[in-house]
């Protein structure tokens, strides 16, 4: 691992706006960007598509090595090809979410993903997010930020996604879903969902993205100008 190049962690659960930010201080930082989750989503993706069980961990691990996955940035939005196909919508259902959550509490297959996020270490520098970046993925990372905010917060942010997507949804439905995901990613055994003790600790609940925005830069680049 090249231990050099900085990176700038972003973890949180879903819904608290750490997508959103970690692509604004990637853009405005000139860095590479690291959408962790979208990694286990496809890898759900790629179990359904090919008849594999969602709790097979070792087929799972396997397949998680050899996942013929590729990002790409188009106009500013990330596109996810698996296996030459475009996947960029399908995996940001709910549906996806939470057979990604499953695949994700399987040991074998974090292991099996850590050198791929690594990878992702490229000069200038790293924003990356997910559950465990500051944690487990990148745990000598400068800048670390937790970002959470509300269930109901996080929900009807989730709402307004979907809706913008053209994709349909119930609001309780995705205050379920999300506490039931919550529930899984936050007490499973490996890789909890939890904060660095290193991190900066902010709720985004009252917060808008350009206040999370500056308090991000404040703390950890202003300092150095
Ligand atoms: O962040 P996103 O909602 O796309 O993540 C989908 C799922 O992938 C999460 O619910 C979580 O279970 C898993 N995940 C993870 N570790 C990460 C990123 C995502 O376990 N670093």
């Amino acid at each position: 691992m090249a231990n050099n190049i900085p990176v700038l962690t972003i973890d949180g659960p879903s819904g608290s706006g750490k997508g959103t930010i970690a692509q604004l201080l990637a853009k405005e930082l000139g860095w590479h960007y690291l959408d962790s989750g979208a990694i286990y989503r496809v890898l759900a993706q790629a179990a359904i598509k090919h008849d594999v069980d969602l709790a097979d961990e070792a087929k799972l691990a396997t397949m998680a090595e050899s996942l013929d996955l590729v990002f790409s940035l188009d106009k500013n939005v990330l596109k996810v090809l698996l296996e030459g196909s475009d996947v960029s919508t399908i995996i940001r259902s709910e549906t996806a979410g939470n057979a990604a959550s499953k695949v994700a509490a399987l040991p074998l297959v974090r292991a099996a993903l850590l050198k791929r996020q690594h990878d992702f270490r490229q000069s200038p520098g790293l924003v990356t997010d997910g559950r465990d970046m500051g944690t487990v993925v990148f745990p000598d990372a400068e800048s670390k930020v937790y970002l959470t905010a509300s269930a109901e917060v996080r929900a009807e942010r989730r709402y307004k996604q979907l809706k913008e997507k053209g994709i349909e949804s119930n609001l309780s439905a995705l205050i379920a879903d999300i506490s039931e995901r919550d529930a899984r990613d936050s007490q499973r055994e490996v890789a909890p969902l939890r904060p660095a003790t290193d991190a900066l600790q902010l709720d985004s609940s009252a917060l808008g993205i350009e206040d999370v925005y500056k308090h991000v830069m404040a703390r950890f680049f202003e300092a150095d100008k």
